[in-house]
């Protein structure tokens, strides 16, 4: 597995937690995908997946906290609109040439990204928006089911 879901990532908002496990989910899929030589129109597809899935997982972060008290709110949406730019050139440009790109270094850039937004920044706005962290419900079943 690419990226293990932990617990640690936990926001404590139950959509959220879901998209969070989401993204990793379709990220080790990407890897899964690469590992295993499939053809390049089959990592696009899960490209453009992963691309549409971050823009409405951004969407609704942020109608989460954007009404909110939270005081990180617009260096947060700065932070996902670099992303989601990102993210979607890596998609529009390996569907042009997927030799232009170096899917590893891709890879990389996604677990890091991951790892550290849903670590660090994700959970600085769960007090204001009425969640605690860390909540250690739900969210761990399905990736122990998945790790099993
Ligand atoms: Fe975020
Ligand atoms: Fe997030």
């Amino acid at each position: 597995m690419f990226i293990q879901w932990d617990d640690g990532y936990l926001v404590g908002h139950t959509l959220i937690d879901f998209d969070h496990q989401m993204l990793i989910n379709i990220t080790n899929e990407l890897f899964s995908r690469v590992d295993n030589g499939f053809t390049q129109e089959e990592i696009s597809q899960t490209i453009s997946c992963l691309n549409d899935y971050v823009n409405r997982h951004f969407e609704r972060e942020e109608s989460l906290f954007i009404d909110s008290e939270y005081p990180d709110t617009q260096e947060h949406i700065k932070t996902h609109r670099e992303i989601s730019k990102t993210v979607a050139n890596i998609s529009a440009l390996y569907k042009q040439d997927p030799n232009a790109i170096n899917i590893h270094e891709v890879l990389e850039f996604l677990r890091d990204w991951l790892t550290k937004h849903i670590l660090r920044a994700d959970q600085q706005y769960a007090p204001y928006i009425g969640v605690t962290v860390p909540s250690r419900r739900g969210a761990s079943c399905q990736a122990h089911k998945h790790a099993s």
